[in-house]
């Protein structure tokens, strides 16, 4: 007999623009999962409402993002991408979970602090209620495994705990699901500020490399990426700058950091930043191309994206219903 999969979902808000450390950090490993699990990978673009958008651009972003995921390497015949508005009950779910959810709870989000603080002028109450609708994007699926970077792991915990409540009041209705932190890519740091993670959203756009810089382009950001004033080649916890490009060329080359080492012994910093600068570049001219090719064809796009959203709403729904009927609402006829 077949056995079923166990399921795997993530997603990545549609702002700023994709880069190196969100392929490292999570698109290369959802490309790895694919063959394992049945995995649902979604395009946020509720969640970047919470930031001010101007709408041609978000609208074309996200066809962007989901030919960039294609072009990476995920498979829309082995997995399903869709895009989190296209299926409505994202926001149904959000809301009966609303209604489990404490001012108290919202209130301990790191996350929530950070954003306000850099976002002062648009504390909406989209940005408090985020984590209820991530939880509802994870619970919806009944995802066993949730890949994200570290600063979801508070997020993660709240969805979990929303699980439990909800089957504890109710009957058993949701997976509780596991995160799966990346021991990589969590820790590629800013070209600018190797102490801040890189961010697809950075206004300083030398900080990241995006997935589709030009080689000319990714070679002078590398180049000016701030380092140190040492002179060795050497990971080093004290010196974040040149660690990070370590880091980088070691995830890329596949090779271990002490083999990295080795290779630039007695080398100065610059040799470090030429040879990441190619490796990158190579790393990322076949996406590149494939990206080129597939934003040609829009008819391809639209099919994946209506592929991907039938098969989301009969999942969705089907949680939903149970969601709906146990909380005691009367079934629509
Ligand atoms: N909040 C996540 C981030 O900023 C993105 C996200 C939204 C997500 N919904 C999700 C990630 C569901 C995993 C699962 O990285």
């Amino acid at each position: 007999m077949e056995r079923k999969k166990p399921i795997i979902l993530s997603g990545i808000q549609p702002s700023g623009q994709l880069c190196i450390a969100n392929y490292i950090g999570a698109i290369k490993n959802w490309v790895d999962f694919q063959d394992d699990y049945d995995s649902i990978f979604l395009i946020v673009d509720m969640h970047a409402l919470t930031v001010k958008q101007v709408p041609a651009e978000l609208r074309k972003r996200c066809l962007s993002f989901l030919a960039q995921y294609i072009a990476c390497g995920i498979d829309p015949q082995k997995s399903t991408i869709a895009i989190q508005s296209h299926i409505p009950q994202h926001a149904e779910l959000t809301w009966v979970l609303n209604c489990i959810t404490s001012l108290g709870e919202l209130n301990r989000m790191t996350q929530f602090k950070d954003k306000s603080k850099k976002n002062e002028s648009n504390i909406n109450a989209g940005l408090f209620t985020y984590p209820i609708l991530m939880a509802a994007d994870i619970l919806l699926y009944q995802a066993d495994l949730v890949p994200v970077g570290a600063d979801q792991k508070q997020h993660l915990e709240l969805t979990r705990n929303l699980a439990q409540r909800f089957n504890h009041l109710y009957s058993d209705t949701f997976v509780v699901p596991e995160p799966y932190i990346p021991k990589f890519g969590a820790r590629i740091m800013s070209l600018q500020d190797p102490t801040s993670k890189m961010s697809k959203s950075d206004k300083n756009e030398n900080s990241l490399v995006a997935l589709l810089d030009h080689p000319d382009v990714i070679t002078k950001k590398i180049k000016r990426a701030v380092t140190d004033s040492g002179t060795e080649i050497r990971f080093d916890d004290k010196n974040p700058g040149i660690s990070n490009l370590i880091s980088l060329y070691s995830v890329l080359t596949k090779k271990s950091v002490s083999e990295v080492e080795s290779h630039f012994e007695g080398k100065m910093y610059s040799a470090l930043k030429i040879e990441l600068a190619e490796v990158i570049v190579d790393t990322l001219k076949p996406i590149q191309q494939r990206y080129n090719e597939i934003m040609k064809d829009k008819n391809y796009l639209e099919g994946v994206l209506e592929a991907g959203a039938e098969n989301a709403y009969y999942r969705a729904r089907k949680t939903l219903s149970k969601v709906y009927r146990k909380i005691g609402f009367i079934a629509k006829k």
